[in-house]
């Protein structure tokens, strides 16, 4: 959730946050994913917290279930307060005794934190509806005297900025696979949100908001900054500037203007932070290499040079050709120009691509090389390499043509 310019940029106005019925939608990878819908349009609390389908969770249950929200039950801290790991009754909800019953991570509002009670209804608004694979899923909430507390299921292997940032001798980096399917996961939950009826823009898209599951499978999470999106003729919503420093897009920071292509940005910042595995802002780089995407920016558009942006822990891992189409998305989710951004079902289709052709090296059935951060070529085996051609014309990616973006100009 989002917290003020210092790493972060915040302000909410929750009677902003038109609530819409939400239908049934789609991603951009076909998978029919659920939102109840919603037969009116709640606004009040009353009303939200009475239409979100959430259990309510008494206070004294959240407390036994996480040992009386014990210190080494914390999962993580951010904006909203601390995470909690604990246990309950999978029907009933009652806490259960440690290690029995269903896992949850309970979030509870730090009362001298900077997000707040609007922040804790707007997330309840909407995971409170919205059902996705690729969303955190919201099991309930606690509303007592001063206590705002929210009740997920339990992501076992945490947020994804923890596995790309943390450094240390019993921590394995991500492969560039497991990066390329986390980025096509992610990318499936704003999909879902982007073409939902009523569309939601998340504005705080990241790499600590996006969660892991044992398998990998990542989700969504923090909607208290959330907005619909523009209704009828309007071409964007005008709000105040807020979200996290190094991720937002110059133009909503300009203007305060938000749309879809806001969250379009700020993948285009995560997928280059999943790539390079660097921050998006980064005060201990030398200088010139603090924020990521300045830094980046004439790298990713050189042929060979783009092999420098690339994490050096992927070594080997990839084809130089995987780099230039990874990194060609990149660019384009970061134009500078809004407009000259993809939508979200067209990264969807292009990372599902990259992942074919991934898949095809890794099997040596593509006439793929990997390559080293020098360019050095590591050659797939000899005998597995049948299918060549067959493989390449799948590989062909739908960018838009070159000549209409200033990026290639
Ligand atoms: N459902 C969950 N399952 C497991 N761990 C979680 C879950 N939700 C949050 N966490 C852990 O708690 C940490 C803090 O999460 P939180 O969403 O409060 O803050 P953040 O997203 O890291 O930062 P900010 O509030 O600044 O956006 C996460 O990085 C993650 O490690
Ligand atoms: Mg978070």
């Amino acid at each position: 959730m989002g917290v003020c310019w210092s790493n972060k940029i915040k302000s909410v106005s929750l009677s902003n946050t038109g609530f819409n019925s939400r239908s049934a939608s789609r991603d951009g990878s076909g998978v029919k994913a659920s939102s109840s819908s919603m037969p009116t349009t709640p606004r009040s609390e009353g009303e939200i917290l009475q239409s979100c389908n959430l259990n309510s969770i008494s206070f004294s249950e959240l407390k036994n279930a996480t040992r009386n929200f014990r210190p080494d039950s914390v999962l993580g801290d951010g904006g909203f307060g601390s995470v909690f790991k604990g246990w309950i009754d999978e029907n009933t909800l009652i806490a259960t005794k440690a290690g029995t019953g269903m896992v949850i991570a309970v979030k509870r509002l730090n009362q001298e934190g900077f997000q707040g009670h609007k922040e804790w209804l707007t997330e309840i608004n909407y995971l409170g509806q919205l059902q996705h694979p690729n969303l955190v899923k919201l099991i309930g909430y606690c509303l007592e005297d001063e206590h705002r507390l929210l009740v997920y299921e339990f992501m076992p292997k945490g947020s994804m900025e923890n596995h790309l940032f943390r450094r240390g001798t019993y921590v394995q980096p991500l492969s560039w696979t497991l990066r390329m399917k986390i980025a096509l996961d992610a990318a499936k939950g704003l999909a879902f949100l982007h073409n939902a009826e009523q569309q939601v823009i998340h504005r705080d898209f990241k790499s600590g908001n996006i969660l892991l599951d044992s398998n990998y499978n990542a989700k969504l999470s923090d909607f208290g900054l959330a907005r619909d999106g523009p209704t009828g003729d309007k071409s964007h919503v005008s709000t105040r500037v807020i979200g996290t420093q190094g991720y937002a897009a110059p133009e909503y920071l300009a203007t305060g203007h938000l749309t879809a292509k806001s969250d379009i940005y700020s993948f285009g910042v995560v997928f280059l932070e999943m790539l390079s595995g660097r921050r998006a802002i980064d005060k201990n780089r030398p200088s010139g290499e603090h924020n990521l995407v300045e830094w980046a920016r004439p790298y990713l558009t050189n042929k060979r040079r783009v092999l420098r942006v690339i994490d050096p822990r992927l070594e080997g891992q990839y084809s130089l050709s995987h780099t230039q189409k990874a990194a060609n998305l990149a660019l384009l989710c970061l134009s500078s120009d809004p407009k000259f951004r993809p939508d979200m079902n067209e990264v969807v289709t292009i990372l599902e691509q990259l992942q074919d052709t991934t898949k095809d090296m890794l099997k040596g059935t593509q006439n793929e090389h990997r390559v080293t951060s020098h360019g050095q070529s590591i050659a797939a085996p000899k005998s597995r390499r049948s299918s060549t051609d067959e493989a390449s014309k799948r590989v062909t990616v739908n960018y838009p043509r070159p000549s209409s973006n200033p990026l290639f100009a």
